[in-house]
């Protein structure tokens, strides 16, 4: 049984300036996911090493390479940090960049090598991958935020569990977290579906529920729950309904 976790880069690192981890919080979610390691994917945000830099460089819109390079490698920071907290807590993580295995086709995941993470599965490794920019065959290169390559492994790999971790308890809607959304309840929830109150080139929230629900449109439900709570990410990898569920409508 497979689970795919992702922790958002809003909790691991401070979203308004640039390249600022909290190492407080990586040692605690490290801690937490070492707890239970085993048949996991581990995606985490690129928080501010993504978002600040890409926006500066003008990407996903305006291709060049300072910006992938300076992009890439500043996100392969915050990676290097979780793998080694992942690594002090007792786990055996090992990291997996999206740019050196994923092929985008108009900012949409178009190849994903995947057979990688299989393998490290079955060798009780933990894989750490990250939000990345990657080559696009439209664009020259693009984004491909941790929600995407969180949708898309769950697919490939046929997740059993799929929580996505983030600063908020949920979608909220009217000031209270939603129990559960589906397609069906977009128009009614649109309007209070924002980005986010941090730099973010990929969606924020409403980015975040989009990819979940053409997830649930293949038939895998998720989560979407507070990882900045102790103790949830504990319940999330257990399959409990912790925080906002996305699911098939009917
Ligand atoms: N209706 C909503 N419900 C909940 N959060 C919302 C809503 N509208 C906008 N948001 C914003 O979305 C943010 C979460 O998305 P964001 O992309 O900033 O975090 P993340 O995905 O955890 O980080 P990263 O993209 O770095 O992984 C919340 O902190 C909140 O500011
Ligand atoms: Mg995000």
């Amino acid at each position: 049984m497979i689970k795919i976790l992702k922790i958002g880069g809003s909790i691991l690192t401070d979203k308004n300036r640039e390249a600022f981890a909290r190492p407080d919080e990586i040692a605690r979610v490290a801690k937490e996911v070492a707890s239970s390691p085993l048949d996991l994917v581990l995606v985490h945000g690129a928080g501010s090493f993504g978002h600040v830099p890409a926006k500066r460089h003008g990407l996903p819109e305006k291709f060049n390479p300072r910006g992938l390079l300076e992009t890439h490698s500043s996100v392969t920071g915050l990676n290097q940090m979780m793998v080694d907290a992942l690594d002090k807590a007792g786990a055996d993580p090992m990291p997996v960049h999206p740019f050196s295995c994923v092929l985008l086709k108009g900012g949409r995941i178009e190849r994903f090598c995947v057979e990688p993470i299989l393998e490290m599965i079955s060798r009780c490794l933990l894989p750490v991958l990250h939000g990345d920019v990657a080559m696009d065959l439209m664009n020259g290169a693009g984004i491909v935020s941790g929600d995407q390559l969180v949708s898309h492994l769950a697919r490939a790999m046929r997740a059993q569990v799929v929580a996505v971790g983030t600063n908020v308890d949920g979608v909220i809607f009217q000031g209270n977290p939603l129990p559960a959304v589906t397609r069906e309840d977009l128009p009614r929830i649109s309007e209070s579906l924002g980005g986010s109150f941090g730099v973010d080139v990929t969606g924020g929230m409403r980015g975040k529920l989009l990819e979940l629900l053409d997830l649930a449109d293949f038939g895998t439900n998720s989560i979407i729950f507070n990882a900045g709570i102790k103790g949830q990410i504990e319940s999330a990898l257990k399959g409990e309904a912790v925080g906002t569920t996305v699911r098939r409508a009917g």
